[in-house]
């Protein structure tokens, strides 16, 4: 044993990939036809997807809010993890975005436990009952984050998890002068993170940074 860590390669990450339960064909599909309609490849890898999997099965989660649905890629990766009952709250801004995420929420396995809401993350969180979900994931606008983080403490139960994606700030977390306009907001938030009190997080190397955190 070491305090040394191992330095992740790629190699390592495709050797991952090759032991990793393999990604559902339907999401697959869902991600070539997103790139046809246009919209952006900026959902998460199937790594971070598998590990909120196991995490939301670990923790019994049955009510996830999700801000920034994008395609419905995490939404319905998140959603295949709850028991039948059980639902991701997704919420997302843009109007094109979301028409794309509903269609193929529809078709998937896991349309009877995503519920779409069409806005702004602060209105719609806003609305949600205190201590009325076990888990919550953001992966939208970075400024807004530690706005989302508060209204998350509040809707997330005791014991319950936080996930928030992108804590390597694109690739450019160390980089002096980021051409990212969101990379300074993701920096910040870091910091929110690492001091915030209740939380005991940690930032996990898969993709572009995931944090997870136990709300105590
Ligand atoms: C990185 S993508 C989400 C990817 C998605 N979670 C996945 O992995 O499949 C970010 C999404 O957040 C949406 N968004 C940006 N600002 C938002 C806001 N203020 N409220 C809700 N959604 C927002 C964007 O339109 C975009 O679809």
């Amino acid at each position: 044993m070491s305090d040394q860590p191992t330095l992740v390669t790629a190699d390592h990450f495709a050797y991952i990939t090759e032991r990793t339960r393999p990604e559902p064909e339907f999401l697959r599909k869902l991600k070539l036809e997103a790139r046809k309609a246009g919209i952006p490849p900026i959902w998460i890898s199937w790594h971070q997807a598998s590990l909120m999997q196991i995490l939301l099965k670990l923790n019994r989660a049955q009510q996830v809010v999700e801000v920034g649905t994008l395609a419905g890629y995490s939404a319905i990766a998140m959603a295949l993890a709850l028991p039948r009952g059980g639902m991701v709250h997704t919420i997302e801004l843009d109007a094109k975005h979301a028409d794309f995420a509903q269609h193929w929420i529809s078709k998937s396995d896991a349309h009877d436990r995503i519920t779409l809401h069409r806005g702004a993350g602060s209105e719609v969180l806003k609305k949600l009952k205190s201590n009325s979900a076990d888990a919550c994931f953001l992966d939208a606008d970075k400024a807004s984050y530690p706005l989302y983080l508060d209204e998350c403490m509040r809707i997330v139960r005791s014991g319950g998890l936080i996930m928030a994606d992108n804590a390597f700030a694109f690739g450019q977390l160390f980089d002096v002068t980021p051409t990212d306009r969101e990379a300074g907001a993701i920096k910040k938030f870091n910091d929110v993170m690492a001091k915030r009190a209740g939380l005991h997080g940690l930032i996990v190397p898969v993709g572009d940074g995931l944090w997870v955190a136990h709300k105590e």
